[in-house]
């Protein structure tokens, strides 16, 4: 019967991770905004596989809560944290009764790439294994697990860095954790792990010399670049995992046309997409948007969840969450677009302007200082300087209507709800506090006193 090359996946993750010192457990800790855990099941849907489960205990409900958008994962429970080989066992239920192979990876292993484990694969099904164990070479090996080798250069054991003597420890090629196993001899294995061990722990690793012993073969996969095998077990690991994450993905874009200032100081998180010739200057996030040609964004901008339409220009220091611009419109510098906020074509939001869920159609203005919150402004209007939707009346929030063609002056508010109406001008200063018909003129402010000469005879 020909072997199917489609492993079954199991992904441990049940771990606390004791070393990150964190009451969240640690496959959800975020690398660029996202859960860890998130690139490893990205990559498992990724291979070709069976089927995909993984393994929770510490934190099982958030764990589970977190991969709910994972469809047809399964879930192994390991009620107590006994070591990477009892996390293993626990699925024997789950895989019973298929016969395969089986892929372990490491819910802490996140920066791998699916044609580095394809290799590991086409290693283990093309050489016929019972067992290929990914590995690596650093120039620091410490905290991993290191390869001892017999005299023929075969894989013989695995060895903790707890348990390693002084020239194990000198040892440079590494276990990265991730493993392809037959599944019938790996289960066989699998119960003759005892715990005695500096840790106390049941190792997976300790299967690679009972395979061994028993006359199976058992291989090694050595990765390229050893970056990829980064397990992230304290919060120094993380930042590291996340710098190099992140200059992946500003590499990628830029062989894809994307010009990035300085950037190592920019963040695009994985969600991200960015069209040809995107201009990106430095201290920028761009997470979980999408961003059309030529957009510019300059220094220091946030872009979160939001759509930047084609050509553009967010000048510096601006922050747009949940948004929509449309192409063609100009934001800040220093301008915030909130929540629920959409720009259609040609819109232009000035320094410190606050939107919050606002429709401003085509050719609308708002070039300085202004507040526009739960209003819908029309084409080509045009708010002054200091404009204010008075929004909330303490308890509840208004909806203001500008329709097109008005022109509010600077320092102006209104008071919602109200509606002006196409075409009208609302005199500088004004307060509006009721409804104006189309093409009126409104005004409210104070007649000006003019007393000649009286500043000289009040300042003596
Ligand atoms: C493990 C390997 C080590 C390797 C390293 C690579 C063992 C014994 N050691 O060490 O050789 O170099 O990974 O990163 O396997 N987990 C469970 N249940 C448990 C214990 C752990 O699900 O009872 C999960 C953790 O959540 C984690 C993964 O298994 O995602 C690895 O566990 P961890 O404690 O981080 O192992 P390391 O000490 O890093
Ligand atoms: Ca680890």
């Amino acid at each position: 019967m020909a072997v199917t090359k489609e492993p079954h996946i199991l992904i441990l993750a049940a771990g606390q991770g004791k070393r990150m010192h964190s009451s969240l457990p640690k496959v959800l800790h975020p690398v660029l905004y996202r859960p860890m855990l998130h690139y490893v099941l990205d990559l498992a849907y990724q291979l070709p596989h069976r089927s995909v489960s993984v393994v929770v205990g510490h934190g099982e409900d958030q764990v589970r809560a977190a991969c709910a958008g994972y469809d047809g994962l399964n879930y192994v429970h390991q009620p107590e944290q006994k070591g990477t080989a009892d996390a293993v066992r626990r699925a024997k239920d789950l895989l019973a009764g298929s016969e395969g192979h089986v892929l372990i990876l490491s819910g802490d292993v996140m920066l791998l790439q699916a044609h580095s484990i394809q290799g590991l694969l086409d290693t283990h099904f093309d050489g016929k294994m019972l067992g290929t164990v990914m590995t690596a070479r650093l120039d620091d090996p410490t905290g991993y697990g290191r390869i001892v080798r017999n005299s023929r250069g075969e894989i013989e054991r695995i060895c903790e860095q707890a348990d390693c003597d002084s020239s194990e420890k000198q040892i440079q090629e590494v276990n990265a954790g991730i493993y392809c196993f037959e599944m019938e001899a790996l289960f066989s294995a699998l119960g003759k792990i005892r715990d005695r061990n500096e840790q106390k722990e049941f190792y997976l690793t300790d299967v690679v010399e009972i395979l061994g012993a028993s006359g199976g073969k058992v291989t090694t996969s050595l990765l390229s670049d050893p970056i990829e095998m980064t397990g992230i077990n304290d919060r120094y690991a993380l930042a590291q995992a996340e710098s190099a994450l992140q200059a992946r993905i500003n590499r990628r874009w830029m062989m894809q046309g994307v010009t990035i200032h300085h950037p190592s100081t920019v963040v695009i998180d994985s969600r991200t997409r960015l069209a040809k010739d995107v201009t990106i200057e430095g201290g920028s996030y761009l997470i979980d948007s999408i961003v059309e040609s030529g957009v510019v964004v300059e220094a220091g901008s946030r872009i979160l969840s939001s759509v930047i339409g084609e050509g553009s220009h967010i000048k510096q220091g601006s922050y747009v969450e949940d948004s929509q611009v449309g192409t063609a419109c100009t934001l800040g510098p220093y301008a915030h677009l909130r929540p629920g906020s959409r720009l259609e074509k040609k819109v232009k939001i000035g320094n410190f302007v606050e939107v919050k869920k606002s429709i401003l159609r085509e050719g609308a203005k708002a070039s300085h200082l202004a507040y526009i919150g739960d209003a819908e402004v029309g084409e080509n209007s045009n708010l002054g300087c200091g404009f204010i939707t008075c929004n909330y009346d303490g308890r509840n929030k208004h909806k203001t209507v500008i329709e097109k063609d008005v022109f509010v002056g600077s320092d102006s508010q209104t008071v919602a709800p109200v509606t002006i109406g196409a075409g009208s001008y609302v005199a500088s200063g004004t307060t509006v506090t009721e409804d104006v018909p189309k093409e009126s003129l409104v005004i409210s402010r104070g007649k000006q006193i003019t007393k000649k000469g009286y500043a000289k005879k009040y300042a003596k």
